[in-house]
């Protein structure tokens, strides 16, 4: 999980300031009797290399996070890395049993592909790596929980990265050979595939930038091109699912994408149309080929790209296209929409040049600030807790793709430590009940919900610094203790009682400025952070 926390960063300079707020704003809705329906699911949510530890155990080999952090330390925050993690790799019986605890229905889990492919490649699977998401899943079902697998949760054999990773284009043949391998073994008792988690993050972060593995910078080009293969072996394993393994199996296969929503920074056409743009350029570059009806990239990204690229000389546009057998191929190749959200922006129009040239900001030309007055107080700076924002944007999903059934995937809270973590209760609290009234009174499609996460985790280059768990882990001890928090009592009674609490408030944003007296366990001093994270 997690977006853009350097490019926040960098927008916390520029902050707005629009005055005292009217707390009122920033509500998902009224105080209601709003219940889920009845066939509305709840689920948690984890990654394999944020969880699992063994990182070179049972022949596993390394990941690109993995190799990014081993062979740059400073890349993480407390610079601590994911090696041994809460150790799920040997204590997974427990994450079961707490995911019984909350009551859900489904757990949301990734396979790491350096443990299932050590080479990277199908030539050789490790039986041992197989057997240890046999045993997992075989824990859940014997608590009646669904699983379901994410493939690629970011966590690419270091050896595809060495022949150029998702920018090869043999990766979609790669990648479908991975998925093969998991549908094989797994598709009997897995009724949920997501093939990618936060695409965005992969190829813009990672490849146009240096805020995520491989941490490649080759902005403006990469990420293009990262994106284009990903998105054909996204179809390509679909289309393998759907003729191969649903006709026996059944289950259901789709991607989860992250987005924020994006407000217009003044009441202007011209914000409006950069709130618009923001949302077609970056949610949409991932969303419009699969699950629009027209299907290919937006024709804002198109038109932008190529008039920058040619204005820069370029012989061909930066920006690969697909043909028109693509871009038949590639729409239409998901069952459901996976959203990933956790917060919000507001958008104008940039004057003149913004980002590095050439990058993707560079090409779209908006620039994105969030309002200081907008309550945060988590341990990551991003995170405002803005809950209309979560209600706009499932609308605007919903009319935008035609009604998909939508299923978020993530969505949670940060901060330091602590069994009593009423920043996420009322987090949790306030996004559940945005999400009741996007259901009863804007007719979004919403069908499922993941709380991020099950547990505290290694939390990218953040480390062990920001913790999203229901359940605190205790990295200290050689266990791995893992605790219930206040959240999770909170989170098991809104799946039980399927609405929210009797108490609920929901103008009442208390909670957050009492999270700012808890202090990190290692203070992010900013002269210690690595220059290269500050100029993404
Ligand atoms: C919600 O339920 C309570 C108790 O049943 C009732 O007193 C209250 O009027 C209801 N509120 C709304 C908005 O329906
Ligand atoms: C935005 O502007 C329009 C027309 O200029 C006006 O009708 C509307 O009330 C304004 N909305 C807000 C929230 O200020
Ligand atoms: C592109 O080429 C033209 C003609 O040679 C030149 O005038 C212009 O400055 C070049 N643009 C860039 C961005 O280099
Ligand atoms: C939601 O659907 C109901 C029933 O179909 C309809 O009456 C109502 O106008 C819709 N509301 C919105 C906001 O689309
Ligand atoms: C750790 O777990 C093992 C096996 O369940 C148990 O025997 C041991 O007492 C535990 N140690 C601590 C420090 O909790």
């Amino acid at each position: 999980m997690k977006m853009y926390k350097y490019l926040t960063f960098i927008t916390v300079l520029v902050l707005v300031c629009n005055g005292s707020a009217d707390i009122l704003n920033f509500s998902g809705g009224d105080k209601s009797n709003y219940t889920f329906p009845k066939e509305f699911f709840f689920g948690v949510s984890t990654a394999a290399i944020q969880i699992e530890g063994a990182w070179n155990e049972d022949g596993k080999t390394e990941s690109i996070w993995d190799h990014l952090i081993h062979t740059n330390p400073d890349f993480v925050r407390d610079r601590s890395n994911p090696d041994v993690a809460a150790d799920s790799y040997h204590l997974y019986k427990r994450d079961a049993e707490m995911v019984h605890e909350l009551g859900v229905d489904i757990y949301r889990f990734s396979i790491s592909w350096p443990r299932i492919l050590p080479t990277g490649l199908a030539n050789e699977v490790n039986p041992l790596g197989i057997l240890y998401y046999k045993n997992l899943i075989n824990e859940l079902v014997k608590y009646n929980i669904t699983p379901m697998v994410t493939i690629y949760h970011w966590d690419l054999p270091q050896k595809l990265q060495d022949i150029g990773g998702w920018t090869n284009a043999h990766i979609v043949d790669y990648y479908t050979d991975y998925a093969n391998v998991l549908f094989a073994n797994f598709a009997d008792k897995v009724k949920y595939w997501v093939t990618f988690n936060e695409p965005m993050q992969t190829c813009l972060e990672g490849y146009g930038g240096t805020y995520r593995a491989p941490a490649l910078d080759r902005h403006g080009i990469a990420e293009y091109l990262c994106t284009h293969n990903l998105l054909k072996a996204h179809a390509s394993a679909y289309h393998l699912f759907d003729q191969q393994y649903r006709p026996t199996y059944g289950g259901k296969i789709g991607m989860s994408l992250d987005s924020n929503w994006a407000e217009p920074k003044a009441n202007t056409s011209k914000d409006k149309a950069a709130a618009e743009l923001y949302l077609q350029t970056h949610v949409g570059w991932y969303a419009h080929p699969v699950y629009s009806a027209e299907g290919n990239y937006p024709p804002d990204l198109i038109r932008l790209v190529d008039e920058k690229s040619r204005q820069q000389n370029y012989t061909r546009s930066r920006l690969p296209k697909f043909s028109p057998e693509e871009v038949v191929y590639i729409r239409g190749t998901a069952d459901f929409f996976g959203l990933n959200h956790y917060t919000t922006y507001m958008l104008s129009m940039a004057d003149g040049e913004v980002g590095k040239i050439p990058s993707h900001e560079n090409d779209i030309g908006i620039v994105r600030v969030q309002d200081a007055s907008w309550p945060s107080m988590s341990s990551s700076s991003w995170l405002k807790v803005v809950p209309f924002g979560f209600r706009r944007l499932l609308r605007w999903i919903t009319k935008e793709y035609n009604n998909v059934p939508i299923i978020v995937t993530e969505n949670g809270y940060a901060d330091f430590s602590g069994v009593h973590d009423d920043a996420r209760v009322s987090y949790y609290s306030h996004y559940l009940n945005a999400l009741l009234h996007a259901i009863h009174e804007d007719n979004s499609s919403v069908i499922g919900y993941f709380a991020w996460s099950l547990m505290d985790n290694f939390e990218w280059d953040d480390g062990y610094v920001s913790r999203f768990g229901l359940y605190l882990v205790d990295f200290k001890s050689p266990n791995k203790t893992r605790t219930a928090k206040d959240s999770a009592r909170l989170y098991a009674s809104v799946v039980s009682s399927r609405g929210l609490p009797a108490d609920y408030d929901p103008e009442d944003f208390t909670a957050f400025s009492a999270a700012s007296k808890l202090v990190p366990t290692v203070l992010p001093v900013l002269p210690l952070l690595p220059l290269y994270r500050l100029i993404l």
